[in-house]
């Protein structure tokens, strides 16, 4: 954990400064960034079960899901920000995104707002509110994937 945090705020530092990281650093951050979306698919995954039915509704841990999705898709611009359309890595994610960063983030805060709104509709204590909700917050998801990541 210590290592992953060095990791990060190194190739953080170093991208501010618009140096091309190195390949070892490009690595490490995509898997940052894959690991944050593959956390974000493993929360959402029982939210969409109990939408549909599948599990029983439980709206504490509806709210507890949707408030993990929202610090993950909030960190989103910081962990893309730094640039490695240069490095040769094993990404679905596309060029688009340093080409249009402001587009990428406002995408990004949309998906934080829209988990937080789930949140929120979970704790009011209503299904309905809360499974439109999670419709939103899966098309926040479609919006950037569309634009951002390959199919
Ligand atoms: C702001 C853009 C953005 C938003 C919002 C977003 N994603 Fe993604 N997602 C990406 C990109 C880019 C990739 C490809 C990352 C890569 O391969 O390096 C990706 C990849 C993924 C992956 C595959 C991760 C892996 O490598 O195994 C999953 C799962 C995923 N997203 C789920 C979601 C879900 C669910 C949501 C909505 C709650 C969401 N994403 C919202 C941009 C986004």
């Amino acid at each position: 954990m210590r290592k992953l945090t060095l990791v990060i705020f190194g190739a953080l530092a170093v991208s501010s400064l618009a140096y091309a990281l190195d390949q070892d650093q490009a690595e490490k951050v995509t898997a940052v960034r894959q690991g944050a979306l593959k956390v974000v698919g493993w929360n959402i995954g029982p939210m969409s079960a109990m939408a549909k039915e599948e599990i029983p509704y439980d709206a504490d841990l509806f709210a507890l899901h949707a408030e993990r999705i929202a610090v993950l898709t909030g960190m989103l611009p910081e962990v893309f920000k730094a640039d490695t359309r240069d490095n040769p890595v094993d990404t679905e994610a596309l060029d688009a995104i340093w080409e249009d960063f402001d587009e990428f983030t406002r995408l990004a805060n949309a998906a934080e707002n829209q988990a937080l709104q789930a949140s929120a509709m979970a704790k009011n204590k209503d299904f309905g509110d809360a499974r439109a909700a999670l419709g939103e917050l899966g098309q926040a998801c479609k919006d950037c994937h569309e634009k951002f990541r390959e199919d």
